[in-house]
């Protein structure tokens, strides 16, 4: 669209007349193509609504494409990696002038990508990575460093058990199977705790980034294991539906067993504020306005760098209570 149109009207010589017709008078172009319009067509395809920083995550995207004027065409996967390739495949058809997506798990994307190169299109990746060798297959990725976050989760406890002597029994809920939030979370806070022997992981399972999946998970843990200390989940949404499941088994969640929980959304803030969950560390979902900053600037050609960090905290429960009133999400 905006590209292949300015392609042509290069081409012609007509650049300064076309820009002279572009600039007022259009309608909002939403669906045009073939160089009738030069709104920009953004591709966007969603993981799912699994949680709550995903919505507050397309919120973000939505509200970012309509400030920077551009057409956003979304699509939602429901967490299925099939769902995302179809999509994508549509957005070639589609011609949009780029595409941008947070993949559902990291393996298997080189065919899709592949396609999308030869189509002239390029692509950025949001909040999640690809395993991708060939880094050509797209132009950057901006969203979190996952590991650090579970690093810092691992500080948190082994800061908060510092001295104490004891085995601490530890359940863990992971993300998505394959996803990067998961593997790399994972990762990041196993190698931390891996220094103290005292640390033990008795029990390690999916939860799929859900509250539905993550109390499910908790209540077979607390069945199976008699002396759980603290749970790792890799989300707030897992964290929550963890603690009805204690609540649920009569215990105190916080007091009896200490959760330490990713992202920072306002239920899971609330909680810790409470003194239900123990510790968060900060995935910051509002990655829509420079992701279209990004957008405006590949399609452009322009060079852009091909790794753009998040920047985010931490939070503890006294912390928590002074940034909940602001929270946008
Ligand atoms: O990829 C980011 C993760 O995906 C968030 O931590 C989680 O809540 C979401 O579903």
């Amino acid at each position: 669209m905006f590209r292949r149109g300015l392609a042509a009207a290069l081409a012609a010589g007509v650049l300064v007349s076309m820009l002279a017709a572009c600039g007022g008078g259009q309608d909002s172009g939403a669906n045009q193509s073939g160089g009738g319009s030069d709104q920009l067509t953004l591709g966007f395809s969603q993981v799912g609504a699994e949680s709550g920083w995903r919505t507050a995550n397309t919120k973000s995207v939505q509200e970012a494409a309509q400030e920077a004027g551009i057409d956003l065409k979304f699509s939602d996967a429901q967490q299925k990696q099939e769902n995302q390739i179809k999509a994508i495949r549509s957005f070639i058809q589609q011609k949009v002038d780029a595409i941008a997506f947070s993949p559902v798990v990291e393996s298997g994307w080189d065919t899709v990508l592949k396609e999308v190169k030869d189509a002239g299109i390029p692509v950025i990746l949001t909040d999640r990575a690809v395993d991708s060798t060939d880094t050509s297959l797209y132009k950057t990725f901006i969203g979190s460093d996952f590991v650090v976050e579970g690093t810092k989760a691992g500080e948190w406890l082994v800061k908060e058990y510092e001295g104490k002597l004891d085995p601490v029994n530890i359940v863990e809920l992971q993300g998505t199977t394959g996803s990067a939030p998961a593997n790399d979370r994972k990762k990041g806070f196993g190698d931390v705790i891996a220094a103290d022997p005292k640390f033990k992981i008795i029990a390690s399972q999916t939860g799929d980034f859900t509250r539905a999946k993550g109390k499910e998970v908790m209540e077979a843990f607390l069945k199976a294991n008699k002396d759980i200390d603290v749970l790792f989940a890799h989300n707030d949404d897992m964290g929550l539906g963890a603690i009805e499941a204690i609540e649920g088994a009569g215990l105190k969640p916080g007091t009896d067993i200490k959760i330490i929980t990713i992202d920072g959304v306002k239920d899971g803030m609330q909680a810790l504020a409470d003194g239900k969950i123990s510790f968060i560390a900060e995935c910051s979902p509002l990655l829509g306005p420079q992701l279209m900053d990004l957008v405006k600037k590949a399609v452009k050609g322009e060079q852009i760098p091909t790794r753009v960090l998040t920047e985010e905290t931490t939070f503890t429960q006294e912390q928590a209570k002074a940034a909940l009133p602001g929270r946008k999400y």
